[in-house]
């Protein structure tokens, strides 16, 4: 049967996005009933939500008609999954103070599905501390939520509040339902992930980093959530929004990311993604380093950067079962490989063949070997990130024991 969403909309310029959703997500088997706040309505027509959904749309909490035929209770609950996008910043105030004065927030009060909020809103508005504490509250209620995302303006740094796209609206509604389903493959089992680049300050305005998108790795999380993992993602600055039901933790540097991921710590299996700066800037300067006229430019000393992998692989206590690393090759993939998972002590190297001819590096997919610590070897073909991820996710799930 398919499953039924109940979406909520409340007034944002995000609310246009609505229309998409609800075509892509029925396109994928999902039904849609929509429910709009007034304010919505100054965005997206009842008449468009009621020809793409198939279904009537209600809007008044006290219409004679809806309370004889269906009724906002039975409305509420007649649902498998409960939607609200976009998620105003009012509204996210109203929810977390159980307040019931419409339609849309009597229903939000009175159900009893999971509720997976995609706020939007100005980024004044989403940093507000009153918003912090609200989004704070109905977390610790259970209410799940997928974005907000950086805006256009800035790269991550600034600006976040815009709704998260369809596709990852979907994406997250998808994993809600196979975990409300009980399908969830790897249900509890905690998967810690890292991701992205690292800067290395060289002075407060410079720093030391590399081209990683990380792409390959917030796909990794995104994946395993899907499977219902439970996962922390520690990422280096990526111009991406945080992946859907994933504890994401924002760092810097090397040793920032190091440290967050012992904090991270019981984890069943960790897969370091992250392309971790070797070396560092030995010393920092505290200000930025001027020009000196007539004298030669300023030498750089570096220092060794800790090696994540290969720190979490020789725990003594508390290792994860499973420690998988990456590893970019241009020639002897296998060997380097093998080389590398022995001298790291993990048990899996998924070697990356970057070699120019592969067009890989950069690029929007990834050839891989997996090499085993037993010597098992099994190129795969080349994929996009995406399904390299959900292949690493049943690999990881078969080496536990918990395949499909
Ligand atoms: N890694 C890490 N911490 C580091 C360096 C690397 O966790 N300080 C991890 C990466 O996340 C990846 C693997 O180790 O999983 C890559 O190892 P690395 O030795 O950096 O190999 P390559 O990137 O393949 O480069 P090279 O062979 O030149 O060392």
């Amino acid at each position: 049967m398919r499953a039924r969403i109940l979406l909520v909309i409340s007034g944002g310029i995000a609310a246009y996005k609505c229309l998409e959703l609800i075509r892509r997500g029925r396109e994928r088997g999902l039904a849609f009933r929509c429910v709009t706040t007034r304010a919505a309505e100054q965005f997206v027509t009842p008449l468009a939500l009621a020809a793409l959904s198939g279904e009537k749309v209600y809007r008044e909490l006290f219409s004679l008609v809806d309370e004889t035929e269906i009724g906002h209770i039975r409305l509420s609950r007649e649902a498998d999954l409960v939607v609200v996008a976009p998620a105003t910043a009012d509204l996210l105030a109203r929810m977390a103070n159980g307040l019931a004065d419409d339609l849309a927030s009597t229903l939000l009060l009175a159900t009893d599905r999971p509720v997976l909020v995609a706020p939007a809103m100005n980024p004044r508005m989403w940093e507000h501390p009153a918003t912090r504490r609200n989004v704070e509250r109905l977390r610790a209620d259970g209410v799940r939520f997928v974005g907000p995302e950086p805006g256009d303006m800035a790269c991550g740094e600034e600006g976040v509040g815009r709704m998260a796209e369809p596709a990852t609206i979907l994406e997250a509604i998808e994993g809600l339902l196979a975990e409300i389903r009980g399908e969830a493959r790897l249900g509890g089992v905690r998967v810690l992930v890292t991701s992205g680049p690292t800067r290395e300050p060289l002075d407060p305005v410079r720093f030391f980093s590399n081209r990683s998108s990380g792409r390959q790795g917030h796909a990794i999380a995104a994946a395993f959530a899907r499977a219902g993992a439970r996962v922390t993602l520690v990422s280096g600055p990526v111009c991406l929004p945080d992946p859907p039901g994933v504890h994401t933790v924002h760092v810097e540097t090397a040793r920032e990311m190091l440290d967050a991921c012992l904090a991270a710590l019981p984890v069943e299996v960790a897969v370091c993604a992250a392309a971790v700066s070797d070396w560092r800037p030995a010393h920092a300067a505290a200000e930025k380093i001027k020009k000196r006229p007539g004298l030669p430019p300023p030498a750089i000393e570096l220092a060794e950067n800790p090696d994540i992998l290969a720190t979490l692989s020789g725990l003594s206590e508390g290792r994860p079962r499973l420690v998988v690393g990456f590893a970019a090759e241009t020639e002897r993939v296998v060997d380097n490989a093998r080389e590398k998972l022995a001298r790291k002590g993990c048990d899996l190297i998924l070697a990356n063949d970057v070699s120019p001819e592969t067009g890989v590096l950069g690029g929007e997919r990834n050839r891989i070997v997996v090499v085993e610590r037993d010597g098992r070897v099994e190129p795969w073909p080349e994929l996009s990130k995406e399904e390299v991820a959900r292949r690493i996710v049943d690999l990881v799930a078969a080496r536990l024991g918990m395949g499909a």
